[in-house]
């Protein structure tokens, strides 16, 4: 079966169980799913029940869809998303943004958990995502042109939204987040990088990496879905921290500033 007659199946499945279609959509990162939890009059879809999605296998991450309410808006979030470096296809990693798209989402907010380049960040800040910039060498478009799915070369000159953006600030200022600016550099993982790539994502203008986002926004933007991103900064990148980095560290940090997270993507929702 080809991907346009999965999606088709999915979003049948998907509308079949619920009464109205959600016009926004989240992708929740590490540490930072129990925004789900504060979705009202939830429909959950456990990622094995919904047709032709994926399984994730990270720790920290449930794997499933929440239909529901946040801040008065319909939305619909992913809880735990699908990496490359677990083995999924790019096709499969970014699987439930084309579902998104075909159930009516036009607005995304996409979360993650990265390390800090730019040595004024500390853990966790909040840093919204002006620009990426795309290190894994690999794209979700890359096969034959679906020309439903949109054009065969899309446009990323504005990937992250500026009136979103904008209202992002605002939000932030309005409800006193602090919250610092930045360019994401996207990396396959797992390992984490070296001290000399931190070096040299520096010199190219990036301010934080991460291993998730860039595959997701590229198909989002190739659907015409307006995006947000936000990264929790849970620890300083190799060569700048003067500690091994790990998980533990990358949870820990995302879990205390988790409040801080909620409050500003619940503000933001509200205002979208
Ligand atoms: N590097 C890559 N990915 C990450 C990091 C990091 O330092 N922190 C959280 N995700």
């Amino acid at each position: 079966m080809g991907l346009l007659e999965k999606i088709i199946e999915t979003r049948q499945y998907l509308l079949s169980k619920i009464q109205q279609t959600p016009a926004i959509g989240l992708v929740l990162g590490s540490g930072l799913g129990v925004l789900a939890e504060e979705i009202n009059n939830p429909v959950i879809f456990p990622y094995h029940e919904i047709p032709h999605f994926t399984v994730s296998t990270v720790t920290g991450h449930a794997g499933q869809l929440v239909v529901g309410e946040l801040s008065g808006k319909l939305v619909v979030a992913m809880q735990g998303r699908f990496h490359y470096y677990e083995g999924h296809s790019l096709a499969a990693v970014t699987y439930p943004i084309r579902v998104m798209k075909a159930i009516g989402v036009q607005q995304i907010i996409v979360t993650n958990a990265a390390g800090g380049i730019n040595p004024a960040f500390k853990p966790g800040d909040l840093m919204l995502i002006r620009d990426h910039i795309n290190m894994t060498g690999q794209n979700p478009l890359i096969g034959p042109h679906i020309k439903e799915f949109g054009v065969r070369f899309p446009d990323m000159s504005e990937s992250y939204s500026k009136t979103l953006i904008t209202l992002a600030k605002e939000t932030a200022a309005k409800n006193k987040i602090n919250l610092v600016e930045g360019v994401y550099a996207g990396m396959l993982g797992p390992s984490y990088e070296t001290p000399a790539e931190i070096r040299f994502l520096d010199q190219i203008g990036a301010s934080a990496v991460g291993m998730s986002t860039v595959p997701e926004v590229i198909i989002a933007r190739h659907a015409g879905i307006e995006v947000l991103g936000i990264s929790c900064i849970s620890n300083l990148a190799a060569g700048i921290s003067e500690f091994a980095l790990t998980h533990e560290e990358v949870m820990e940090t995302t879990e205390k500033s988790k409040v801080e997270f909620l409050r500003l993507v619940k503000e933001i929702v509200a205002a979208m």
